[in-house]
């Protein structure tokens, strides 16, 4: 199956704009290449392309994942890291993200600290842009691995309740999955402290819970924010151990969750921050699952964008 890419979005910038049906056919495509991969058949769709993975910002996961999806679908990878680039001789982002286009990739998957960069680059490069996290902005492929990996465990979205709680305010993460999940009918509640909250967060399809205990009992899922320490000028709130207490996710506030209700992080996590250990160990907890999702995910973007 490929999902139909449109003139209307030649690049994966973000959630916002996509539709119902588009994510629809990037799920069933994500899970015809889970398949695939568990069975041992190799599906090659994208040999003799190259990705290249452009990444102004340090990344795990999304990297990686991003690499052995290409490969997996027989592509090159070209992994560019600030490293030893000319951006220590002041290339800027425009500059380089033209110099590896003239290379032939056929996408670029840009991470940047910056909101906008991938819709920036986009408007300059020939070849598909993937949006692999930008500023404060969009994480998309983040977002589409969470909502696949809740629709696995929960059945379906429709009707369901999903807090995203803690660090709202630098989360490109929280943006990407309240429009997703609000497109595959969630119902989606933000909670962290005030200080972590923007004030115009309902605009984007969520409502704001003021009591994190309450919202964490009634939810179907709770996906728990990292601690975005670097992005932050001023102290958001007193200490780790003040935060942890009110809006940490342990054991205790675990066991009131309801029956077969889950737990996300997109990591990397904060130990005993935002979530206790065991927690994350329990068997509500998707966050490997989440990780392992990825990889079928964005071979499913790269099918889709990159040709
Ligand atoms: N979730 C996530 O984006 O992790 P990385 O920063 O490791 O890619």
């Amino acid at each position: 199956m490929r999902v139909p890419r449109t003139t209307r979005n030649p690049h994966l910038l973000g959630i916002e704009g996509l539709d119902r049906s588009f994510i629809d056919a990037l799920f069933a495509l994500a899970g015809e290449h889970k398949r695939a991969t568990a069975s041992g058949v190799p599906r090659t769709p994208l040999a003799g392309r190259v990705v290249a993975n452009l990444f102004f910002e340090d990344s795990t996961r999304t990297r990686t994942s991003f690499e052995i999806a290409a490969k997996t679908m027989g592509a090159e990878v070209l992994n560019w890291t600030v490293t030893g680039t000319s951006v220590s001789k002041g290339e800027g982002l425009i500059d380089t993200a033209r110099n590896v286009d003239a290379i032939g990739p056929a996408a670029i998957v840009i991470r940047h600290g910056s909101s906008g960069a991938a819709q920036l680059i986009s408007r300059y490069v020939r070849c598909s842009v993937i949006n692999a996290g930008d500023g404060a902005h969009e994480h998309p492929s983040q977002a589409l691995l969470d909502a696949f990996t809740l629709q696995e465990r929960l059945g379906t979205l429709k009707g369901k309740h999903v807090l995203i709680a803690g660090d709202i305010l630098h989360s490109r993460v929280a943006r990407s999955n309240i429009y997703c999940l609000g497109l595959l009918g969630a119902s989606v509640l933000v909670s962290g402290p005030p200080t972590l909250i923007p004030k115009d967060i309902e605009a984007l399809g969520c409502k704001v819970a003021t009591n994190f205990r309450e919202a964490v009992e009634m939810a179907d899922a709770v996906m728990m924010l990292r601690v975005q320490a670097e992005r932050q000028t001023d102290r958001a709130f007193p200490s780790a151990r003040e935060y942890a207490a009110h809006w940490g996710l342990n054991g205790a506030l675990a066991l009131q969750m309801k029956d077969g209700a889950v737990v996300l992080h997109p990591g990397p996590v904060n130990w005993g921050v935002e979530l206790s250990p065991e927690v994350a160990e329990g068997v509500r907890s998707t966050i490997l699952e989440q990780v392992a999702n990825g990889v079928a995910i964005r071979m499913a973007i790269l099918e889709t964008f990159a040709w």
